[in-house]
């Protein structure tokens, strides 16, 4: 298939893109550049700069794509600083979403799967989280892309635009070529790999009173390779779906950075800090749906496996795609 895949140039849509190419399709990476690296992008698909911002800039990409589907990952993704600037989770969210979706209906493009998250559900009543669970999300981030994802019902409704929704739980890991480069490191397994290089003095612990076994927040972590894979089964799906992507299994933040010593080998230097605003205890997803209906399953399921790969693009670009490699 022909895909244009906006956000191409990120962490998970770069390695999207690769998988997809490996596979034998066809792809248009449509970024800004602002939050992805050129070299990101991988030299077999063709390249487009440009804006959700701008409609004709996104439609005439489109267009010259002759696309069969569209992936879409760009986006805004930091729940923190969505908390104080939530014009630009809307903005570029919610309306660059909107532009489009219209620019699909104007080239006639009947297929998008969608990078959502399981902070649509803001703080579950329970885990492992299901599709079945209200989603209520607790930060501007979440609430973006859960409006994202009413507005596909009505896509699909009026335009017979059919979609499958992916809500991400932790995206971690790397695959051979391209790995996690944020130019400002919130999460949790790249930061204690940046101490492990040297390149950090130590990691926080963002709070050690939940109510977990050894109080710190548990997340579900997924490889991007199984991820990838996801998307690319989702493309096979005709009818619309929403589907919660993550392993099933949870890892506390003292269990990440025990893993990561022990894959490194090298000391981590802990540093425990107060709570973060907006983190819930504990986000494990239920993959039943995606697993039955599509036989999706992951193949990464120790953290220990997810983290050496990480590792291991860590050490091949110490300063991650900045030296252009
Ligand atoms: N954490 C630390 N120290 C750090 C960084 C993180 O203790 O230096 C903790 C956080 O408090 C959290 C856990 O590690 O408890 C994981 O934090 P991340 O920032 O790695 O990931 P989040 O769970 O906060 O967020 C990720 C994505 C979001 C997405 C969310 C749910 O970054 O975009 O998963 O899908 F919304």
């Amino acid at each position: 298939m022909n895909i244009f895949v906006t956000g191409g140039a990120g962490y998970i849509g770069s390695i999207c893109v690769e998988e997809l190419l490996n596979a034998g399709h066809q792809v248009t990476v449509f970024d800004n550049l602002t939050e992805g690296h050129r070299a990101a992008i991988d030299p077999r698909a063709a390249f487009v700069q440009g804006d959700l911002a701008l409609p004709e800039s996104v439609k005439a990409a489109l267009a010259a794509s002759k696309a069969d589907a569209v992936m879409h990952f760009a986006a805004n993704a930091l729940v923190g600083e969505s908390m104080t600037d939530p014009s630009k989770y809307f903005r570029n969210n919610v309306n660059g979403g909107i532009n489009l979706l219209q620019a699909m209906v104007e080239c006639s493009v009947r297929k998008i799967v969608f990078s959502s998250t399981c902070a649509t559900f803001g703080t579950p009543d329970r885990v492992p989280i299901d599709e079945t669970l209200p989603q209520k999300p607790i930060n501007p981030y979440g609430e973006s892309k859960l409006m994202f994802e009413q507005m596909l019902r009505w896509y699909d409704e009026i335009h017979g635009i059919r979609h499958v929704a992916l809500r991400y739980f932790n995206a971690a890991g790397a695959s051979e070529r391209f790995g996690e480069d944020h130019r400002i490191e919130t999460h949790l397994i790249p930061n204690i790999l940046k101490v492990a290089l040297g390149q950090k003095s130590g990691v926080s612990i963002f709070g050690t009173d939940y109510p977990t076994p050894d109080g710190t927040c548990i997340r579900d972590y997924i490889h991007i390779l199984d991820l990838a894979q996801a998307h690319m089964l989702a493309l096979t799906r005709n009818e619309s779906a929403k589907y919660n992507l993550g392993t099933g299994g949870g890892t506390s933040v003292r269990e990440v950075i025990a893993a990561c010593k022990k894959v490194t080998g090298r000391d981590i230097h802990v540093v425990e800090e107060p709570r973060r605003p907006g983190d819930p205890a504990r986000l494990i997803a239920s993959s039943e749906k995606i697993h039955t209906e599509l036989g999706w399953t992951p193949r990464f399921q120790a953290i220990e496996s997810i983290i050496e790969s990480a590792w291991k693009w860590h050490l091949a670009h110490p300063k991650g795609y900045e030296t252009g490699s």
